[in-house]
Protein backbone atom coordinates (compact mmCIF):
# COMPACT_ATOMS: atom_id res chain seq x y z
CA UNK A 1 0.00 0.00 0.00
CA UNK A 2 0.73 3.35 -0.95
CA UNK A 3 1.62 5.70 2.07
CA UNK A 4 2.08 9.48 1.52
CA UNK A 5 0.85 12.42 3.29
CA UNK A 6 -2.95 13.80 2.72
CA UNK A 7 -3.34 15.94 -0.16
CA UNK A 8 -5.42 18.49 1.99
CA UNK A 9 -2.89 19.80 5.10
CA UNK A 10 -4.00 21.93 7.94
CA UNK A 11 -2.38 24.80 8.18
CA UNK A 12 -0.45 24.09 11.40
CA UNK A 13 -0.16 22.05 14.33
CA UNK A 14 0.66 22.65 17.87
CA UNK A 15 1.21 20.13 20.82
CA UNK A 16 -1.59 21.45 23.36
CA UNK A 17 0.80 23.19 26.67
CA UNK A 18 0.42 19.57 28.41
CA UNK A 19 1.02 17.62 25.33
CA UNK A 20 4.19 20.12 25.00
CA UNK A 21 5.58 19.51 28.23
CA UNK A 22 5.10 15.82 27.90
CA UNK A 23 6.99 15.68 24.70
CA UNK A 24 9.73 17.93 26.15
CA UNK A 25 10.35 15.21 29.10
CA UNK A 26 10.03 12.76 26.81
CA UNK A 27 12.78 13.71 25.18
CA UNK A 28 15.15 14.04 28.03
CA UNK A 29 15.43 10.29 27.98
CA UNK A 30 17.72 10.09 25.90
CA UNK A 31 21.61 11.48 25.50
CA UNK A 32 23.02 13.87 24.07
CA UNK A 33 22.86 13.26 19.81
CA UNK A 34 20.12 10.83 20.22
CA UNK A 35 17.19 12.95 20.44
CA UNK A 36 16.07 11.29 17.36
CA UNK A 37 15.00 8.50 19.12
CA UNK A 38 12.39 10.21 20.61
CA UNK A 39 10.69 10.69 17.62
CA UNK A 40 7.90 8.06 17.90
CA UNK A 41 6.99 8.71 20.82
CA UNK A 42 6.22 12.57 19.94
CA UNK A 43 4.59 11.03 16.79
CA UNK A 44 2.14 9.08 18.61
CA UNK A 45 1.48 11.99 21.25
CA UNK A 46 0.57 14.10 18.49
CA UNK A 47 -1.73 11.83 16.90
CA UNK A 48 -3.54 11.13 19.75
CA UNK A 49 -4.22 14.66 19.71
CA UNK A 50 -5.29 14.98 16.21
CA UNK A 51 -6.27 11.78 15.29
CA UNK A 52 -3.61 11.06 12.59
CA UNK A 53 -0.32 12.45 11.30
CA UNK A 54 -0.12 15.80 9.17
CA UNK A 55 2.47 17.52 7.30
CA UNK A 56 2.78 20.36 10.02
CA UNK A 57 3.21 17.72 12.83
CA UNK A 58 6.11 15.96 10.55
CA UNK A 59 7.33 19.56 10.77
CA UNK A 60 6.71 20.02 13.86
CA UNK A 61 8.44 16.63 15.27
CA UNK A 62 11.49 17.31 13.31
CA UNK A 63 12.64 20.92 14.44
CA UNK A 64 12.04 19.53 18.41
CA UNK A 65 13.80 16.75 17.67
CA UNK A 66 16.62 18.28 15.33
CA UNK A 67 16.16 16.03 12.60
CA UNK A 68 15.62 16.05 8.45
CA UNK A 69 11.72 16.03 7.97
CA UNK A 70 12.29 13.33 5.53
CA UNK A 71 13.68 11.34 8.52
CA UNK A 72 10.05 12.02 10.44
CA UNK A 73 8.12 11.51 7.25
CA UNK A 74 9.94 7.93 6.96
CA UNK A 75 9.27 6.98 10.24
CA UNK A 76 5.81 8.13 9.79
CA UNK A 77 4.70 6.56 6.79
CA UNK A 78 6.79 2.86 7.64
CA UNK A 79 4.45 2.60 10.70
CA UNK A 80 0.99 1.30 9.90
CA UNK A 81 -0.05 2.35 13.27
CA UNK A 82 0.37 6.37 12.14
CA UNK A 83 -2.67 7.27 10.36
CA UNK A 84 -1.75 9.52 6.91
CA UNK A 85 -4.96 10.88 6.69
CA UNK A 86 -7.85 11.96 8.77
CA UNK A 87 -9.52 9.23 10.70
CA UNK A 88 -13.74 10.39 12.45
CA UNK A 89 -13.91 12.66 14.61
CA UNK A 90 -15.38 9.71 17.07
CA UNK A 91 -13.82 7.23 16.02
CA UNK A 92 -10.97 5.17 13.91
CA UNK A 93 -12.47 1.51 13.92
CA UNK A 94 -9.65 -1.42 13.17
CA UNK A 95 -11.11 -4.25 11.64
CA UNK A 96 -8.33 -7.38 12.12
CA UNK A 97 -8.61 -9.29 8.73
CA UNK A 98 -5.76 -11.75 9.88
CA UNK A 99 -6.45 -15.95 10.06
CA UNK A 100 -8.18 -16.09 12.73
CA UNK A 101 -10.41 -13.16 12.58
CA UNK A 102 -10.82 -13.87 8.77
CA UNK A 103 -12.26 -17.70 10.03
CA UNK A 104 -14.05 -16.57 12.43
CA UNK A 105 -16.17 -13.68 10.40
CA UNK A 106 -14.24 -11.27 9.82
CA UNK A 107 -15.70 -10.61 6.82
CA UNK A 108 -19.07 -9.83 7.93
CA UNK A 109 -16.92 -7.35 10.65
CA UNK A 110 -15.92 -5.23 7.57
CA UNK A 111 -19.13 -5.71 5.61
CA UNK A 112 -20.91 -3.79 8.79
CA UNK A 113 -18.27 -1.03 8.45
CA UNK A 114 -18.88 -0.52 4.60
CA UNK A 115 -22.41 -0.37 4.90
CA UNK A 116 -22.38 1.73 8.48
CA UNK A 117 -19.33 3.73 7.65
CA UNK A 118 -17.92 4.48 3.93
CA UNK A 119 -17.16 1.95 1.51
CA UNK A 120 -13.41 1.70 1.01
CA UNK A 121 -11.14 1.78 4.02
CA UNK A 122 -9.70 5.08 4.83
CA UNK A 123 -12.52 7.00 4.17
CA UNK A 124 -14.49 9.25 6.22
CA UNK A 125 -18.09 8.36 6.78
CA UNK A 126 -20.62 11.05 5.19
CA UNK A 127 -20.86 12.66 8.73
CA UNK A 128 -16.97 12.80 9.14
CA UNK A 129 -17.17 10.85 12.75
CA UNK A 130 -16.34 7.44 11.95
CA UNK A 131 -13.33 5.71 9.31
CA UNK A 132 -12.61 2.04 9.29
CA UNK A 133 -9.46 0.14 8.17
CA UNK A 134 -8.39 -3.68 8.18
CA UNK A 135 -5.23 -4.61 10.22
CA UNK A 136 -3.24 -7.59 10.45
CA UNK A 137 -3.54 -9.53 13.34
CA UNK A 138 -3.57 -7.40 16.95
CA UNK A 139 -2.84 -10.69 18.85
CA UNK A 140 -6.02 -11.17 20.24
CA UNK A 141 -6.76 -14.54 17.62
CA UNK A 142 -8.22 -16.59 20.57
CA UNK A 143 -11.03 -13.88 20.86
CA UNK A 144 -11.36 -13.68 17.14
CA UNK A 145 -13.11 -11.83 15.18
CA UNK A 146 -12.21 -9.04 17.13
CA UNK A 147 -11.09 -4.98 16.17
CA UNK A 148 -9.88 -2.45 17.66
CA UNK A 149 -11.49 0.97 18.39
CA UNK A 150 -9.40 3.73 19.78
CA UNK A 151 -7.11 2.48 21.91
CA UNK A 152 -9.17 -0.84 23.34
CA UNK A 153 -10.04 -4.22 21.78
CA UNK A 154 -14.04 -5.37 21.10
CA UNK A 155 -13.52 -9.12 21.33
CA UNK A 156 -15.75 -12.17 19.97
CA UNK A 157 -18.03 -10.05 17.81
CA UNK A 158 -20.49 -10.63 15.71
CA UNK A 159 -21.77 -8.54 13.21
CA UNK A 160 -24.69 -7.48 14.88
CA UNK A 161 -23.19 -7.13 18.12
CA UNK A 162 -20.66 -4.99 16.52
CA UNK A 163 -23.41 -2.80 14.67
CA UNK A 164 -24.54 -1.86 17.92
CA UNK A 165 -21.46 -0.68 19.03
CA UNK A 166 -20.75 1.38 16.51
CA UNK A 167 -24.18 2.70 17.09
CA UNK A 168 -23.35 2.98 20.87
CA UNK A 169 -20.50 5.03 19.56
CA UNK A 170 -22.28 7.05 17.30
CA UNK A 171 -24.75 7.94 20.68
CA UNK A 172 -21.55 9.20 22.50
CA UNK A 173 -21.50 6.35 24.49
CA UNK A 174 -18.34 4.37 25.04
CA UNK A 175 -19.73 0.37 25.38
CA UNK A 176 -17.44 -1.63 27.52
CA UNK A 177 -14.29 -3.31 25.56
CA UNK A 178 -13.23 -7.11 25.65
CA UNK A 179 -14.91 -10.18 24.89
CA UNK A 180 -18.47 -9.37 23.73
CA UNK A 181 -20.14 -13.18 24.04
CA UNK A 182 -19.66 -13.34 28.25
CA UNK A 183 -16.57 -14.72 28.51
CA UNK A 184 -14.13 -12.93 30.74
CA UNK A 185 -10.83 -13.00 28.82
CA UNK A 186 -9.91 -15.96 26.42
CA UNK A 187 -11.16 -18.89 28.55
CA UNK A 188 -12.72 -21.81 26.69
CA UNK A 189 -16.14 -20.91 25.83
CA UNK A 190 -17.61 -23.95 28.37
CA UNK A 191 -15.95 -22.44 31.19
CA UNK A 192 -12.67 -22.89 32.89
CA UNK A 193 -10.77 -26.36 32.72
CA UNK A 194 -8.27 -25.07 34.41
CA UNK A 195 -6.94 -23.14 37.11
CA UNK A 196 -10.36 -23.20 37.96
CA UNK A 197 -9.85 -21.99 41.68
CA UNK A 198 -8.22 -18.38 40.64
CA UNK A 199 -10.97 -16.57 40.96
CA UNK A 200 -9.90 -14.20 44.04
CA UNK A 201 -9.76 -10.80 43.76
CA UNK A 202 -11.48 -10.76 40.08
CA UNK A 203 -12.73 -7.14 38.69
CA UNK A 204 -15.97 -6.97 36.98
CA UNK A 205 -14.03 -6.91 33.62
CA UNK A 206 -10.54 -8.24 33.03
CA UNK A 207 -7.84 -6.67 33.33
CA UNK A 208 -7.62 -4.81 30.47
CA UNK A 209 -11.51 -4.17 30.00
CA UNK A 210 -11.41 -3.42 33.31
CA UNK A 211 -8.69 -0.69 32.99
CA UNK A 212 -9.97 0.98 29.71
CA UNK A 213 -13.60 1.21 31.82
CA UNK A 214 -11.54 2.88 34.42
CA UNK A 215 -9.51 5.17 32.17
CA UNK A 216 -12.52 5.83 30.54
CA UNK A 217 -10.33 7.19 27.07
CA UNK A 218 -11.03 4.06 24.78
CA UNK A 219 -11.93 7.08 21.96
CA UNK A 220 -10.85 10.02 23.83
CA UNK A 221 -8.25 12.58 21.72
CA UNK A 222 -5.36 13.12 24.36
CA UNK A 223 -4.62 16.22 25.72
CA UNK A 224 -2.35 15.69 28.10
CA UNK A 225 -3.78 16.75 31.11
CA UNK A 226 -5.39 13.01 31.63
CA UNK A 227 -2.38 11.95 33.84
CA UNK A 228 0.54 13.86 35.84
CA UNK A 229 3.49 14.01 33.62
CA UNK A 230 6.08 11.69 35.38
CA UNK A 231 9.29 11.73 34.54
CA UNK A 232 11.69 9.50 37.36
CA UNK A 233 14.02 9.21 34.96
CA UNK A 234 14.89 13.23 36.07
CA UNK A 235 15.21 12.34 39.93
CA UNK A 236 13.83 15.27 40.58
CA UNK A 237 10.85 13.95 42.98
CA UNK A 238 12.99 13.11 45.92
CA UNK A 239 14.92 17.16 45.39
CA UNK A 240 11.53 18.68 45.56
CA UNK A 241 10.63 16.69 48.67
CA UNK A 242 7.69 15.41 47.34
CA UNK A 243 7.45 11.69 45.09
CA UNK A 244 5.67 11.88 42.14
CA UNK A 245 2.49 9.77 42.32
CA UNK A 246 2.63 6.70 40.94
CA UNK A 247 -0.14 6.89 37.98
CA UNK A 248 -2.50 3.79 38.87
CA UNK A 249 -2.56 5.65 42.57
CA UNK A 250 -3.18 9.05 41.17
CA UNK A 251 -6.17 7.59 39.23
CA UNK A 252 -7.56 5.72 41.60
CA UNK A 253 -8.23 8.65 43.96
CA UNK A 254 -10.14 10.60 41.28
CA UNK A 255 -14.09 9.11 40.72
CA UNK A 256 -14.88 7.19 38.07
CA UNK A 257 -16.19 9.28 34.70
CA UNK A 258 -14.89 12.58 36.82
CA UNK A 259 -12.24 13.04 34.25
CA UNK A 260 -12.03 16.95 34.94
CA UNK A 261 -11.52 16.59 38.69
CA UNK A 262 -8.81 14.01 37.72
CA UNK A 263 -6.96 16.35 35.73
CA UNK A 264 -7.05 18.61 37.83
CA UNK A 265 -6.10 16.24 41.14
CA UNK A 266 -3.10 15.18 38.68
CA UNK A 267 -0.13 16.83 40.35
CA UNK A 268 2.24 18.20 37.76
CA UNK A 269 5.79 17.02 38.61
CA UNK A 270 8.78 19.14 39.77
CA UNK A 271 9.94 19.71 36.80
CA UNK A 272 7.44 22.19 35.67
CA UNK A 273 7.84 24.64 39.10
CA UNK A 274 9.01 28.12 38.30
CA UNK A 275 12.33 28.91 38.90
CA UNK A 276 13.80 32.05 38.78
CA UNK A 277 16.56 32.50 36.15
CA UNK A 278 20.37 33.85 37.25
CA UNK A 279 22.85 34.01 35.29
CA UNK A 280 25.96 32.30 36.19
CA UNK A 281 29.38 33.72 35.91
CA UNK A 282 30.18 33.29 32.36
CA UNK A 283 33.81 33.95 30.84
CA UNK A 284 34.89 35.72 27.15
CA UNK A 285 37.51 32.93 26.75
CA UNK A 286 38.91 29.97 28.17
CA UNK A 287 41.85 30.73 30.62
CA UNK A 288 45.55 31.20 29.46
CA UNK A 289 46.28 27.23 30.28
CA UNK A 290 43.26 26.49 28.09
CA UNK A 291 39.84 24.89 28.37
CA UNK A 292 38.94 21.83 30.31
CA UNK A 293 37.45 18.40 28.57
CA UNK A 294 33.64 19.40 29.40
CA UNK A 295 32.76 15.79 27.22
CA UNK A 296 34.46 14.64 30.38
CA UNK A 297 31.37 15.17 31.99
CA UNK A 298 28.40 12.58 31.11
CA UNK A 299 25.64 13.82 29.28
CA UNK A 300 27.98 16.49 27.10
CA UNK A 301 28.25 15.45 23.83
CA UNK A 302 30.40 18.01 21.10
CA UNK A 303 27.45 20.14 20.21
CA UNK A 304 26.52 20.89 23.53
CA UNK A 305 30.46 21.22 24.43
CA UNK A 306 30.37 24.14 22.00
CA UNK A 307 26.81 25.03 23.08
CA UNK A 308 28.51 25.43 26.85
CA UNK A 309 31.46 27.56 24.92
CA UNK A 310 29.38 29.66 23.23
CA UNK A 311 27.51 31.00 26.56
CA UNK A 312 30.63 31.41 28.31
CA UNK A 313 31.69 28.14 30.16
CA UNK A 314 34.86 26.61 29.39
CA UNK A 315 35.67 25.06 33.15
CA UNK A 316 34.68 22.18 35.38
CA UNK A 317 34.83 24.98 38.42
CA UNK A 318 32.28 27.17 36.45
CA UNK A 319 29.81 24.55 36.25
CA UNK A 320 30.32 22.97 39.75
CA UNK A 321 28.69 26.01 41.11
CA UNK A 322 25.23 26.23 40.14
CA UNK A 323 22.66 26.14 41.96
CA UNK A 324 18.82 25.76 40.95
CA UNK A 325 18.67 29.30 39.66
CA UNK A 326 21.54 29.06 38.00
CA UNK A 327 20.30 25.35 36.30
CA UNK A 328 17.26 27.04 35.36
CA UNK A 329 18.96 30.17 33.22
CA UNK A 330 21.63 27.27 31.15
CA UNK A 331 18.54 25.15 30.55
CA UNK A 332 16.61 27.80 28.97
CA UNK A 333 19.20 28.29 26.62
CA UNK A 334 19.68 24.56 25.89
CA UNK A 335 17.60 22.70 23.13
CA UNK A 336 16.88 19.93 25.89
CA UNK A 337 15.58 20.71 29.32
CA UNK A 338 16.10 18.78 32.13
CA UNK A 339 19.69 17.17 31.27
CA UNK A 340 21.98 19.21 33.59
CA UNK A 341 20.21 17.92 36.69
CA UNK A 342 19.18 14.31 35.27
CA UNK A 343 23.40 13.95 34.69
CA UNK A 344 24.20 15.89 37.68
CA UNK A 345 26.59 18.04 35.90
CA UNK A 346 27.23 19.87 38.97
CA UNK A 347 28.93 16.74 41.23
CA UNK A 348 30.39 15.24 37.96
CA UNK A 349 32.50 19.03 37.36
CA UNK A 350 33.35 19.10 40.93
CA UNK A 351 34.98 15.87 40.69
CA UNK A 352 36.57 16.99 37.83
CA UNK A 353 37.99 19.96 39.15
CA UNK A 354 39.53 18.55 41.67
CA UNK A 355 41.37 16.41 39.42
CA UNK A 356 39.86 13.80 39.97
CA UNK A 357 38.14 11.39 37.83
CA UNK A 358 34.79 9.81 37.42
CA UNK A 359 33.92 6.91 35.75
CA UNK A 360 32.44 8.58 32.90
CA UNK A 361 35.66 10.51 32.35
CA UNK A 362 38.00 7.07 33.14
CA UNK A 363 35.64 5.44 29.90
CA UNK A 364 36.20 8.59 28.30
CA UNK A 365 40.04 8.60 28.42
CA UNK A 366 40.42 5.30 27.23
S1 LIG B 1 -5.95 -13.07 13.71
FE1 LIG B 1 -7.18 -11.45 14.48
S2 LIG B 1 -6.21 -10.98 16.33
FE2 LIG B 1 -4.95 -12.49 15.52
Amino acid sequence: MLRRLYHDQPESFAFTPANQKWAEAQITKYPEGRQASAVIPLLWRAQEQEGWVSRPIIETVANMLGMAQIRVLEVASFYFMFQLQPVGSVAHIQVCGTLSCMICGAEDLIAVCKEKIAAKPHQLSEDGRFSWEEVECLGACSNAPMAQIGKDYYEDLTAEGFGKIIDELAAGRVPVPGPQNGRYAAEPLSGLTSLTEYDSGKTQYNASAQLAVDLGETVKRIDGTEVPILTPWLDRSDKAGKPAKPRAKAKASAPKGAKGDAASAAKPVATEKAVTEKKPRTMTAPRKAGADDLKLISGVGPKLEQTLNELGFWHFDQIEKWGAAEIAWVDSRLRFKGRIERDDWMAQAKILAAGGETEFSKKSKK
